[in-house]
């Protein structure tokens, strides 16, 4: 049985890594090389990396690509995408490339305040408890002055802060709600610092309170922290044009496919089995875009998730319309991006990314990744009423399986060449690349596919 290692985080690098491979691996040496294989040749690049998180062993490679041809508010940009899943990128490009004709994407920032709370218990009467706030919200912008003179230099900082009675949801539960203005940084530590400062003039002053009876003293600080659910914080993008513009190379009349396009919307705005998927799919555009530009993706999910949730039922973050024979399609998404501060200045492709978006400020690249979320969803949804996804889906997995099987360029193309009309099935493919070696099937080389 394995042992728990004391004192890990105290090892230096190549320490840990020696107790990790003799630990966990059959073949140790394999294991070490293959680590060490993924650093990177310049010795400052991996010390960067090195000290984003802890325990950094090597590096964890994700392809960069790249989708042309994004039309967004009359401005053309090349979208930086990171992301492991074939034809994601690929999808972007072409529904840019269909916008494009078609007057591009639109986008209009709806709000941008995020809010944090300082979660606490009060025994007290909820009127002494208002009285206490009063006092205290004066200091709490005085006691932040520091904290936030930077912010409000930009034109941000804090907006407002109130006291919020939940104890009709959990007893003696309060909350002091803040919401702020944090520009173009995502904002996660200035909101932090301010709430653990509310928090610090709440222990102060209810220490000093003696004239209070014990009940209306008894105050404690749960938690200070932002929320990342950010409904006030939202950006919506669009596309539009004339049903008849909808004429593409796919077998269907404009006219049908607008209406099976809907009918598709609407099915995600009502089943949530189908809008988890879809808002899936919207996520492959967002999330590549988040990534590539440094942003915090599990953030951006779980804000994402919630909103679509906010009527009661889960429900799709798209939405369509077609009237006065208009095709319209849109997305409202929250989105809390920074392009200031954490990784945007810090890790090389981030910076390059955002170079390439022109170094956009956090407002227009909200923009930016709800059009990528935007155009993501409909060309899924295209190729889903149209064609199905699994002929495109399909092109890019025999690409990996080829790569798995380590097939030589001339096998590569004559093997492309063979599944040009045919689905390329894990077992068929691997079955036609033992064909062409002269080998015999291996048992365990079927049956793959996802
Ligand atoms: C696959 O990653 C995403 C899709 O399933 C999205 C969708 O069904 O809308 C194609």
């Amino acid at each position: 049985m394995k042992q728990p290692i004391k004192g890990f985080s105290k090892l230096s690098k190549e320490g840990k890594i020696e107790w990790l491979v003799n630990e966990h691996f059959e073949n140790p040496e394999e294991a070490r090389e293959l680590l060490k294989e993924y650093w990177h040749s310049n010795e400052k690049r991996q010390q960067l990396h090195d000290d984003f998180i802890e325990n950094t062993m090597t590096n964890y490679f994700l392809p960069f690509g790249v989708a042309p041809n994004f039309l967004i508010n009359n401005q053309l940009y090349t979208l930086p995408m990171t992301i492991e899943e074939s034809s994601v990128v690929a999808a972007a490009s072409k529904a840019a490339g269909f916008w494009l004709k078609r007057g591009g994407f639109k986008t209009e920032i709806i709000s941008t305040t995020k809010v944090g709370h300082v979660h606490f218990n009060y025994a007290g009467s909820f009127e002494t408890l208002s009285t206490l706030f009063e006092d205290w919200k004066p200091k709490f912008y005085e006691e932040t002055e520091e904290l936030t003179a930077n912010m409000r230099a930009r034109g941000g900082g804090i907006l407002s802060i109130a006291l919020v009675n939940k104890t009709d949801v959990l007893e003696n539960y309060y909350q002091i709600e803040a919401r702020f203005e944090t520009c173009d940084s995502m904002g996660a530590n200035f909101i932090n610092s301010c709430l653990e400062q509310f928090a610090q003039v709440m222990r102060a002053d209810i220490e000093l309170r003696t004239d209070l009876s014990a009940e209306d003293r008894d105050l404690q600080v749960v938690m200070c922290i932002l929320s990342n659910y950010t409904p006030e914080c939202v950006v919506r993008a669009e596309v539009s044009c004339k049903v008849e513009e909808l004429n593409d190379d796919k077998d269907v009349s404009p006219e049908e496919f607008a209406s099976k396009f809907q009918r598709a919307v609407r099915i995600a705005e009502v089943e949530p089995y189908r809008a988890t998927t879809h808002n899936k799919g919207i996520m492959n555009g967002i999330d590549a875009v988040v990534i590539a530009t440094g942003n915090d993706f599990r953030a951006i999910e779980a804000a994402s998730h919630t909103y679509a949730s906010r009527n009661g039922q889960y429900s799709s973050l798209t939405h369509c319309k077609v009237e006065n024979g208009v095709f319209t399609f849109w997305i409202e998404i929250p989105l809390a991006l920074g392009t200031v501060g954490g990784l945007t200045k810090l890790h090389p492709m981030v910076k390059l990314a955002h170079e390439m978006l022109g170094d956009p400020n956090s407002e227009t690249l909200m923009g930016i990744v709800a059009a990528s979320g935007l155009a993501q969803n409909f060309a899924a949804l295209r190729a889903l009423v149209t064609t199905g996804i699994q002929k495109g889906h399909m092109k890019m997995h025999l690409f990996n399986i080829l790569n798995q099987l380590e097939a030589t360029p001339e096998e590569r193309d004559a093997i492309v060449k063979h599944f040009t009309d045919k689905v390329p099935h894990h077992n068929l493919v691997v079955s036609k690349f033992c064909e062409l070696r002269g080998i015999p099937v291996p048992k365990s080389g079927v049956n793959k596919d996802k």
